[in-house]
């Protein structure tokens, strides 16, 4: 059965220029964009969106680098996608990320790491619902 995830090319790639070959890995493994968007996020935007790190001393920073710049916004398909994202991802901290994943290839730091990706099917859910309207996701 398709699933659904969320996913988010962070602004520290978009200002490389990795946003291009990142999409180019998503679909080279597999995965539909079902919706896609370029925005420029708020801080207030930004800590909604991760609410549930709401107090953790990275979460300030985080909102901060998260509004820095425009970033994409994608909803992605594929069987397993929540799983499978994740491990075409790559560990968050780059440094532990194995060899031809995406943080591997493209971040630069645990904050600055290139890519978002759903960690669960009902955080999928939320994140979707987050960004996109239903007439959004064809
Ligand atoms: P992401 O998968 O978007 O989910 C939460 C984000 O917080 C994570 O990627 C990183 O960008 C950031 N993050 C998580 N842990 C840390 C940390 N220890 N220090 C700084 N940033 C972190």
């Amino acid at each position: 059965m398709p699933q659904r995830t969320f996913s988010i090319v962070k602004p520290d790639a978009v200002r490389k220029g990795f946003t291009g070959a990142i999409l180019a890995e998503i679909e080279k493994a597999g995965f539909q964009i079902v919706a896609i968007k370029k925005q420029s996020i708020s801080k207030e935007q930004a800590k909604g969106f991760y609410a549930v790190h709401t107090g953790k001393p990275f979460f300030e920073p985080l909102c901060e680098f998260m509004s820095s710049g425009p970033l994409f916004l994608m909803v992605l398909e594929k069987d397993n996608a929540v799983a499978d994202l994740r491990k075409l991802m790559g560990a968050t901290n780059p440094a532990n990320a194995e060899e031809g994943t995406i943080r591997k290839k493209f971040a630069g730091s645990i904050q600055e790491n290139a890519i978002h990706g759903s960690d669960a099917e009902d955080t999928a859910a939320f994140e979707i619902g987050y960004w996109f309207a239903g007439h959004e996701l064809i």
